[in-house]
């Protein structure tokens, strides 16, 4: 189980793989394989997302505990050195099974000599608990606040210094939301309205399997260990996974007062769908119908199965949303969910943060306005247009929602809608009229929604 558990970091590290899709055939392998059961398979899931995302922690301590610069061990001795500190310093196993399975897995796959040397840097480690280790590696934070978060709480420094810009407050609130990343997200699922319930739901999973939504009225939260492919609904389409905080977005869009038609919804970004599919049903119940569109025909290709079986009309098309196949003000509701970092999600990736570069932002920037103002330019006058993202990052929230409505050159007006009013009974939604939720404030992803609407 270990070795899987080494093998998948190897693939992360490597291959620059996904660990959410590295881990299933590898466990399923073991499975057939025999011997291995689901006890095994969630433990060696936890050490791979635990050592993955405690990665800056364990970092700071294996330094201290090795005799030359991080770069120069080899990077396979680095990912057996992570693990084994992932099991003394982050789990319940006792020290002497951690050191000493740790030290069997050097073995089998780095060799004897390497395996001495894992042995030796594994004992130092094991002199002191993590908050032992956190007060000897961690600069005070009275001396340099967002070195100090990086290193307890695991993430890179400008993640910490972007989370906190957009976040604001003191101490209390961005040290929550860096834990928030560091747990593992419930599962929610999503009854599309006229096609499920979440009464159905809930009946299905039984007292222990599952809850109501905190704040979306579709959303139902499994217990600890679901499996949201056994239920029917799931499997049929009628009912998807889907975090709370996205229902809000597509429910939100939805609910915005609107004078005058409204028959004609478009989604711009909606790969791999899961947006689309609850709008296509919220649309379907007021006789409306929906245009999804998508630039990668692959995942236009999963916007079709996410919709299929959508009550009312729809249309699923492979279109680039910066330069529209449809006429300007053709839509009287748009929703853009654009490409970006995703430091709003970083719960479910949990390697992303090492991933991310802050130019990546760069990268996203002229994309985001593009898809933003052809948004504008899609919806009729008197239309609303919603522009989403899965990160909380100023430059990718509301600086971009501030340059297009400055820099629209007289060829469309525009003017925010206050948001918070649509996502009702959730608290602590800011000054507006944007919205920004928040891991450990909503329990959901960080998901940033501004509302315009067209003036002109
Ligand atoms: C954040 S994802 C959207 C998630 C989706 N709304 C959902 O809830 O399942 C952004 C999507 O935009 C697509 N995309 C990127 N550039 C695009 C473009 N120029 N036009 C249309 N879609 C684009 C990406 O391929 C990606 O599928």
């Amino acid at each position: 189980m270990r070795i899987l558990a080494f093998d998948a970091l190897r693939a992360v590290d490597e291959r620059d793989a996904y660990a959410n899709l590295v881990l299933p055939p590898l466990l399923r392998r073991a499975r057939e394989q025999g011997d291995f059961d689901s006890r095994d398979a969630a433990l060696a899931t936890e050490l791979v997302y635990g050592t993955l995302r405690r990665q800056g922690t364990y970092d700071a301590i294996i330094a201290e505990c090795v005799d030359r610069p991080l770069r120069e061990v080899d990077p396979p001795v680095l990912d057996v050195l992570s693990l084994g500190a992932h099991q003394l310093l982050g789990t319940r196993i006792p020290t002497h099974a951690a050191v000493s399975a740790s030290v069997e897995l050097a073995r089998v796959v780095l060799g004897d000599g390497r395996a001495k040397f894992v042995n030796a840097v594994l004992r130092r480690i094991s002199q002191h608990d993590l908050d032992g280790w956190l007060d000897r590696v961690a600069p005070p934070y009275d001396e340099d606040p967002e070195d100090h978060l990086a290193v307890v709480h695991s993430h890179p420094r400008w993640v910490v210094s972007a989370l906190w810009d957009a976040l604001g407050g003191g101490r209390a609130g961005i040290e929550d939301l860096l834990e928030a990343d560091n747990e593992r997200p419930e599962v929610t699922l999503v009854a599309r309205p006229g096609r499920s319930s979440t009464g159905e739901l809930l009946d299905l999973l039984g007292e222990e399997g599952g809850l109501p939504g905190r704040w979306s009225p579709y959303a139902v939260r499994l217990a600890e260990g679901g499996e949201p492919g056994a239920l029917d609904p799931v499997r049929e389409g009628r009912a998807g996974v889907q975090d709370e905080g996205s229902q809000l977005v597509a429910i939100a869009l939805a609910g915005a007062a609107l004078e005058g038609r409204d028959e004609r919804w478009l989604d711009g970004c909606a790969g791999p769908g899961g947006k689309a599919a609850l709008l296509g049903a919220l649309a379907a119940g007021r006789g409306a119908a929906l245009v999804a569109a998508e630039k990668q025909p692959h995942r236009a290709r999963l916007v079709e199965r996410a919709l299929a079986g959508n009550p009312g009309p729809y249309q699923v098309v492979t279109a680039d949303g910066t330069r529209p196949a449809w006429r300007p003000g053709t839509f009287d509701r748009v929703l853009v969910d654009v490409p970006c970092s995703g430091l709003g999600a970083l719960r479910r990736r949990p390697e992303a943060r090492w991933r991310r570069r802050p130019e990546d932002l760069d990268g996203f920037a002229p994309l985001q306005r593009a898809l933003l103002r052809e948004a504008l330019e899609s919806v009729r006058v008197g239309g609303v247009v919603g522009y989403a993202t899965c990160s909380p990052h100023l430059a990718e929230t509301r600086a971009v929602v501030d340059d297009v409505l400055e820099a629209r050159d007289g060829s469309f007006g525009a003017e925010w809608i206050d948001a918070r009013p649509l996502m009702p009974g959730v608290p602590a939604l800011g000054d507006g009229p944007d919205v920004q939720l928040w891991p450990h404030l909503h329990g959901t992803d960080a998901m940033y929604l501004a509302l315009l609407r067209r003036t002109a």
